[in-house]
């Protein structure tokens, strides 16, 4: 089609940027550069064998045609056990949405709610999608820094000064995807206590990193940590990251009636069920021995202290210890100003991931794309090895400029 104009809700979205970078990696890995790629937000341990083996005893036994549209029972069935177990949250399966993947409940989630005008409330720097997912469903994406001097996380004061009475949701993220910030329980309640002042706000968790935590850390969610909330919190996990299920396309919510039925309604116009083979692999992820989550993380921790310690040692970074996911969010600030061998000027942190992609093959993503400057996203979700390269990588880059 010559003529081709996409429609103007589009035209407002970017494409994803993470999936950008892993595709430029991706291609100059297939014309021979060597490249190390830390752009993906994918756990690169397998999907476990006992789930995979469920997976297959289900397309033996003839589970390989359409389901309810949100999801079979068993599966709502193994979710609520998993939010009271975890989250000592109470849903019955009517309270329980399953769709392809956290970000088609995100996505069902604003499309059965937003008016034109809404406004979302994001702290920055956030998850690529939730701006542009905003956008796409109608309404109007309110950007809030969480900066560095706060640990990336959202304060009270800066939560209430951008509440307004267009305000429909606050996208709440911990652990954050990109920084691996996590609000502890305290903190967590800080915001709730503003939030009971405004009872029209709606919270959005995304608790997709739940389990990726470290340090003892104790992971808490908005619904549990304030119940007068409960009514109005949608509480969405998944198995993509916890189970390394990124390809099976499972994610799931927790949360008020009225509105779980809203989401199987748009689900019913567009994508129908989840795959019916990925639903019976994620009920046997979520009943079954829970223990290797514990082996990943301890894998995982070991990985961003090496890439915390290796960045803080680059010339012009520095780099906070987050408390869990597999990111790291470093600032590169100190290099902003400085140029390449080449002569290529570092003008900001785009340009500083396109001179590091080009100089050493090192895929990261600029923290620009996650609406905080001058920063970058490092994924450790990758060997040990290949990490200390990457870091000596970007060492070498970092003391190259000039
Ligand atoms: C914070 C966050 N939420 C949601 C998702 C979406 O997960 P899924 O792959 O299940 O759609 C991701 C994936 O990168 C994420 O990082």
């Amino acid at each position: 089609m010559t003529n081709f104009q996409q429609s103007e809700a589009l035209s407002r979205v970017q494409p994803s940027t993470t999936l950008a970078v892993t595709q430029k990696a991706r291609e100059l890995k297939a014309a021979g550069r060597d490249i190390i790629s830390l752009g993906a937000g994918e756990p690169d341990f397998d999907t476990p064998d006992f789930i995979k083996d469920a997976a297959i005893q289900a397309i033996r036994d003839g589970k390989t045609k359409y389901t309810a549209v949100d999801g079979i029972p068993e599966l709502k069935q193994a979710v609520a056990t998993k939010f009271k177990r975890d989250n000592n949250l109470d849903y019955d399966l009517d309270q329980i949405s399953i769709a392809p993947g956290g970000k088609a409940i995100l996505y069902n989630a604003l499309v059965a709610t937003m008016n034109p005008g809404d406004e979302v409330i994001i702290p920055a720097p956030y998850w690529v999608s939730y701006p542009d997912m905003a956008l796409l469903a109608g309404g109007k994406p309110v950007i809030v820094k969480a900066d560095a001097s706060n640990g990336f996380k959202l304060s009270p004061e800066a939560l209430e000064a951008v509440i307004t009475p267009k305000t429909k949701w606050l996208i709440f993220n911990s652990p954050s995807n990109p920084t691996g910030a996590a609000y502890t329980h305290n903190e967590i309640k800080a915001l709730t206590d503003v939030l009971l002042r405004y009872p029209h706000v709606m919270v959005m968790s995304d608790d997709m990193y739940e389990h990726i935590v470290y340090d003892g850390f104790e992971f808490a969610t908005p619904a549990e940590v304030e119940p007068a909330l409960y009514d109005r919190t949608l509480t969405v996990n998944g198995a993509s990251k916890a189970f390394a299920m990124t390809g099976w396309r499972i994610g799931f919510a927790g949360g008020p009636k009225p509105m779980i039925k809203a989401m199987a309604k748009v689900m019913s116009q567009s994508t129908s069920n989840p795959s019916s083979i990925s639903q019976w692999a994620s009920v046997a992820a979520l009943n079954g021995d829970q223990s290797f989550l514990k082996e990943r993380n301890d894998a995982f921790k070991e990985r961003r202290d090496l890439v915390v310690s290796m960045l803080n040692q680059a010339n012009g970074l520095t780099c906070a210890t987050p408390e869990g996911a597999f990111y790291v969010y470093p600032s590169c600030e100190g290099v902003i100003g400085k140029a390449t061998p080449n002569g290529v000027k570092i003008s900001s942190d785009e340009d500083f991931a396109a001179a590091l992609l080009e100089d050493e093959g090192v895929a990261i993503v600029f923290g620009a794309a996650f609406g905080l400057s001058p920063y970058f996203r490092v994924s450790y979700a990758a060997a040990i090895e290949q990490l200390e390269d990457a870091c000596q990588r970007i060492q070498r880059f970092c003391a190259s400029l000039t």
